[in-house]
């Protein structure tokens, strides 16, 4: 096998892989071996640059591995693999904690107490240069060395699973091990299952989601302006206040078609505008619409299943067979988007669009470019989950914003600079906007 010859999604196993290990995973990593050039294996040495493009790999999981090489070449073969990962795409890395008592009792120390030879590591201690040699351990990871690595690497997103702290205590977080198998940990090594404490220091470590909606370009967008007018031009409601105008209605009606998914969730109905767009975007979908006070409707459609519950309240596959992997959820409800997030993860939704997405201290909830921007715990749980977060953008932008103060928030290029008496209505309304943005979660 050569990094040529790799197809489709590609996950890469830092070192030689057993073959039952896709087993546990039910993925096809393929070695990247020292040695070994086979059906299961490339050989290359992760020190080295890796013959893949960028944004090419989906998982690359590095166990047992880091410790063998010299902590200077690191930064740059972390460099290496932050490269060839997919936007969202994952390093799992897993080296042996010299805080584990199992490791830090079989090593040999100098009179400071400090480890120079990990003999269960292999190798061999040449005292004449005092180094380790053939193969064994060259540093002896503790977390700080480890934190210190990540903090100086690319990733935008490094979570420590396993590890001891600084102050020795045993941090152990859940381990999705679909994602990545891992020989030493309490859940898989007896020798640390009782009681349950760490062996390895186990870091997830993310890159970034991607920006863009895949294949979409601007001028696939300018081309669907005309069809989106002539549609609009017949919409029900003709002042929708409170709802979408424009430059978001384009947006809809470009994302759900673009999607094209079976069944389309959207939360947040008022007057019903937004119904009868989704209905006239995706005609062979299954609607389900959701809103508390659904009496404010002047639009009623026949073919609309509506609800009046919170969508977190209702069971959908249940009760109209909603297949969530299948499922564009479209929220128009002023909630909380981190919530919103959290259960469609656990349910299994993947392709959210939010309409409210207002940036930081503007509008009355949540919203995910708020929270992408606040850098805290919230925000990287949300970068480990998210796949692609796509801002549509503006047809028209204006100078001065809905809120009368200069235009500095991060956005999009305009999708057209001059106005002309065919697209007025994407000026009139420009103000509309408010980044409404797509979803993919992983
Ligand atoms: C901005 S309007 C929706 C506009 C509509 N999408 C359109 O453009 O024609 C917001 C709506 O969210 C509804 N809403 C409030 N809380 C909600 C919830 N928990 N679930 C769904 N809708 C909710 C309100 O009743 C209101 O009708």
């Amino acid at each position: 096998m050569r990094f040529v010859d790799l197809r489709g999604d590609i996950y890469l196993y830092c070192g030689d892989l057993p073959s039952q290990r896709r087993d546990y995973t039910r993925l096809n990593f393929i070695g990247l071996s020292l040695t070994k050039s086979d059906t299961l294996h490339i050989r290359h040495n992760v020190a080295h640059k890796i013959e893949l493009c960028d944004d090419s790999v989906t998982i690359v999981q590095s166990e047992d591995v880091f410790e063998h090489i010299e902590y200077n070449q690191l930064p740059s073969c972390i460099d290496e693999i932050y490269r060839v990962l997919k936007p969202g795409g994952l390093l799992r890395i897993s080296v042996p904690d010299y805080r584990c008592d199992v490791l830090e009792r079989r090593s040999y120390k100098d009179s400071d107490g400090k480890i120079y030879y990990d003999p269960g590591g292999g190798g061999a201690f040449d005292y004449l240069n005092h180094q380790v040699t053939d193969g064994g351990h060259v540093w002896f990871p503790r977390y700080e060395m480890v934190r210190e690595l990540l903090s100086s690497s690319k990733f935008e997103v490094a979570r420590f699973l396993h590890y001891y702290d600084s102050s020795d205590d045993p941090i152990m977080n859940p381990i999705d091990y679909s994602l990545g198998y891992i020989s030493r940990t309490p859940d898989h090594d007896d020798r640390v299952s009782r009681p349950r404490r760490p062996m390895s220091i186990v870091v997830d470590c993310w890159k970034k989601y991607s920006t863009e909606l895949a294949g979409v370009t601007k001028g696939m967008l300018v081309d669907q302006l005309d069809s989106f007018l002539e549609l609009y031009d017949r919409r029900p409601i003709k002042d929708n206040e409170g709802g979408m105008r424009s430059p978001h209605m384009f947006a809809i009606y470009f994302m759900l078609r673009h999607l094209d998914k079976k069944f389309i969730i959207e939360s947040g109905v008022w007057k019903g505008q937004s119904t009868w767009l989704i209905e006239q975007a995706c005609p062979r979908a299954t609607v389900i619409s959701i809103d508390p006070n659904l009496h404010y409707r002047s639009y009623i459609s026949q073919r609309v299943h509506y609800e009046s519950k919170d969508f977190s309240q209702l069971d959908l596959p249940r009760k109209y067979g909603v297949d969530p992997a299948a499922t564009v959820c479209f929220f128009d409800d002023h909630q909380n988007a981190l919530h919103r997030i959290q259960f469609a993860i656990k349910h299994g939704y993947r392709y959210l669009i939010f309409e409210d997405n207002y940036p930081p201290g503007k509008g009355d909830c949540l919203s995910v470019k708020k929270l992408l921007a606040q850098h805290d715990d919230a925000a990287k749980y949300l970068i480990e989950h998210l796949k692609v977060y796509y801002e549509f953008p503006p047809v028209y932008r204006r100078e001065i914003t809905r809120w009368n103060t200069p235009w500095v928030y991060p956005t999009k290029q305009p999708l057209l600079t001059e106005v002309t008496a065919k697209y007025r209505i994407f000026d009139d309304e420009a103000t509309s906007y408010t980044w409404i943005a797509y979803i993919e979660l992983k």
